[in-house]
């Protein structure tokens, strides 16, 4: 009897571990329902950097397919067609292949860009030629396309280099973030910056939440802001608590700014409405805050994964915020959902340009 119950209680978990799972899903599918229609009603292009791997390939065939984007697999074409018929997608994608001649004009707009930065017009031939991400770059800097994603076979930093050369900022913004929009049942958090800044001071801590703000909005979302730390409103004072401290003065004090801000303030304090509402009811916010920006790098990347390996979210990203075009770097495990899912956040992106 006891083994039977032992079982069934097994039996019994498992349902409810299975109902908890559908239920997060409901509201990232949801979350993201919103984007992929948006995509559809107006598809961009998007130039994947990595063309020549089997899941942006799959990738490119599914957006192609969903009309989500219009696909441009950068990479020898030969190469791409035999893994398309191997991987037995039948369709006719769009290729651009740096080594077949005609990116003369390509290769002029990078040296143009970076000859004062050290290239010399025969290293501008060997980046736009040989170095995808280079070529992407530039193919999205000469409007040839909308948006652009890599990351899959390198490591992040050295995918994100060549758009941050080439592409730059947007003009408001002095620097990109990186994402993640963590769905749980319930609620949803934007968390930033994730994947770029390593050490940002007051200033760039206060354009990551602008710009994380607009990328809530972007998704239905109205922001709530939180500067993170392990003070709450000056319990403890040092370099570390005055940088989130500092951010929120100055997005209080910015005229541009028509969501609530608040910080510095630790997690749970940003999360839980007794607290914000009992023991700081002088706060900023009107409700638990959807957009928590980290002090640092470790802390960004760090939380996210946490929340998401053990507080069983969802995570949509890394989005890259504050660029001139859209541009996402992928994470090197990333599968073929992910892409896709990047891809549509960058057509809605482009959709604004
Ligand atoms: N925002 C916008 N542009 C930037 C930023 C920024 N935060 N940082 C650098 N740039 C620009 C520079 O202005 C420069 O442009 P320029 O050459 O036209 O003047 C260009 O990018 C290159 O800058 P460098 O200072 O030469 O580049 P650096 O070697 O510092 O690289 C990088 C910049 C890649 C963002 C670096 O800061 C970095 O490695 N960050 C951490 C990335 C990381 O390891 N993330 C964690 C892992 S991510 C994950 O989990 C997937």
């Amino acid at each position: 009897a006891a083994m039977t119950s032992g079982a069934a209680r097994e039996r019994l978990d498992m349902n409810a571990y299975r109902e908890r799972l559908e239920a997060r899903l409901g509201k990232s599918r949801e979350m993201m329902r919103v984007v992929l229609n948006k995509a559809k009603s107006n598809p961009k292009r998007v130039a994947l950097a990595e063309g020549e791997d089997e899941k942006m390939i799959r990738a490119a065939y599914q957006m192609q397919e969903e009309g989500i984007a219009e696909p441009i697999l950068v990479g020898k074409t030969t190469t791409i067609l035999r893994k398309a018929e191997e991987l037995g997608l039948d369709f006719d994608p769009t290729i651009a292949n740096p080594r077949d001649g005609e990116w003369d004009h390509y290769v002029d707009r990078l040296y143009e860009l970076r000859q004062r930065k050290g290239v010399t017009k025969s290293e501008a031939e060997e980046l736009v030629r040989r170095d995808s991400n280079y070529f992407a770059s530039v193919m999205v800097e000469v409007g040839d396309a909308d948006a652009m994603l890599t990351g899959l076979t390198h490591h992040y930093p050295s995918a994100l280099r060549p758009p941050l050369q080439i592409i730059g900022t947007a003009d408001e913004a002095n620097y990109a973030a990186g994402v993640y929009m963590m769905t749980f049942k319930n609620r949803v958090v934007f968390c930033a910056d994730t994947t770029v800044n390593l050490d940002p001071d007051e200033e760039i801590l206060a354009e990551i939440t602008k710009h994380t703000a607009d990328l809530a909005r972007q998704f239905n979302v109205e922001p709530r802001a939180a500067l993170l730390s392990y003070s709450n409103f000056g319990s403890v004072t040092n370099e570390g608590t005055r940088k989130p401290r500092g951010a929120a003065a100055l997005l209080q004090d910015d005229p541009d700014v028509d969501f609530p801000v608040d910080g510095e303030m630790q997690a749970d304090t940003a999360l839980v409405e007794d607290i914000l509402e009992g023991t700081y009811d002088f706060a900023e916010l009107d409700g638990p805050a959807n957009v928590l920006v980290f002090p640092n790098l470790e802390a960004g990347n760090i939380g996210y994964k946490l929340l998401q390996r053990l507080g069983g979210a969802e995570a949509i990203g890394p989005m890259l915020v504050g660029m001139d075009k859209p541009v996402h770097v992928l994470q090197r495990g990333d599968e073929v959902k992910d892409i896709v899912n990047l891809a549509a956040t960058a057509v809605v992106d482009a959709q604004e340009e």
